[in-house]
């Protein structure tokens, strides 16, 4: 059994090892490295499909060094918490499957399906995990049966209450990372004049009762440049900034900084 259906008309699909088929016969090839992309180009948007390879390869190389361990374990531990043997669990924009994989580690025996809109990035995903099932498919229109989800993971990814709801079982979980107001501030401190801190949206969302929120901060000490620049290109500030503050980001050897993150935990209601 799996979560996914026909992007086309909706109905069920069946994984069928090679390809995933619906019974009006819409078939989607697995790619080599064990994907499929589910992703129609009237759902695409723009031209470049979220996070490009760039992006996505500093993102493996920054998170495998483990700088964002603290996060992973804390993330796994709610899985745990409020899973299950038998969970289907659905990483809504899982970029190159760092966390999904902890995730499919530490509940063995649970259904872990992840989505995002990079081609690379789940093709990334399904060469680190092949325990979990991967989709290119938009969050804003995610191929997946409704209530067939008893949890789903978004973490520094877009949010699309209507279809997280949709997808969810009643009393379905959602957990929820975000970064808090200090997050990275040392960093933003070496690169710009006037540094904002983060600012922190209220937490209520439509048809979801929040039951948890745990801070996750601590510092982090990096020592190379390749590290720092990575490090920023995973932020919102990559593609906004000047010749002035890439200079100045380029002149830093190392960098310690702060990281402080928000583990929400949500309760459809
Ligand atoms: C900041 S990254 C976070 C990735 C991953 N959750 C993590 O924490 O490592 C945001 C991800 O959202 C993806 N994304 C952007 N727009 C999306 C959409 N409409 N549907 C699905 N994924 C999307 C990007 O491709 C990228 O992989
Ligand atoms: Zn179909």
């Amino acid at each position: 059994m799996n979560i996914f259906i026909c992007p086309v008309c909706g109905e069920k699909l069946n994984d069928t090892g090679k390809s995933y088929v619906c019974g009006k016969n819409h078939s989607f090839d697995i790619a080599r490295s064990g994907y499929v992309n589910l992703l129609l180009s009237k759902h695409a948007g723009k031209t470049v499909h979220g996070d490009n390879k760039l992006m996505v390869q500093a993102r493996k190389n920054f998170l495998d060094k483990g700088y964002y361990s603290k996060l992973k374990d804390e993330l796994c531990e709610a899985v745990r918490r409020y899973s299950r043997k038998g969970s289907m669990i659905l990483d809504a924009g899982c970029g190159e499957g760092y966390y999904t994989a902890a995730v499919a580690e530490a509940v063995p025996g649970a259904g872990i399906y992840g989505i995002d809109i990079s081609k690379t990035a789940v093709e990334y995903a399904a060469k680190r995990c092949k325990t979990a099932s991967f989709a290119t498919a938009s969050v804003f229109h995610i191929p997946a049966e409704e209530r067939s989800c008893d949890m789903l993971i978004t973490l520094f990814a877009p949010y699309c209450g209507e279809e997280f709801r949709r997808v969810l079982r009643d009393g379905g979980i959602m957990i929820m990372a975000i970064p808090s107001e200090n997050h990275l501030w040392e960093l933003k401190q070496a690169i710009y004049d006037t540094p904002y801190k983060n600012e922190v949206k209220p937490y209520e969302l439509d048809g979801f009762a929040l039951i948890r929120k745990k801070r996750i901060s601590y510092r982090i000490q990096l020592d190379s440049q390749e590290d720092i620049q990575s490090l920023f290109s995973m932020t919102p500030y990559y593609y906004k900034t000047g010749k002035a503050e890439q200079q100045r980001l380029a002149a830093l050897e190392n960098l310690e900084t702060q990281v402080d993150f928000e583990l929400l935990i949500y309760k459809k209601v």
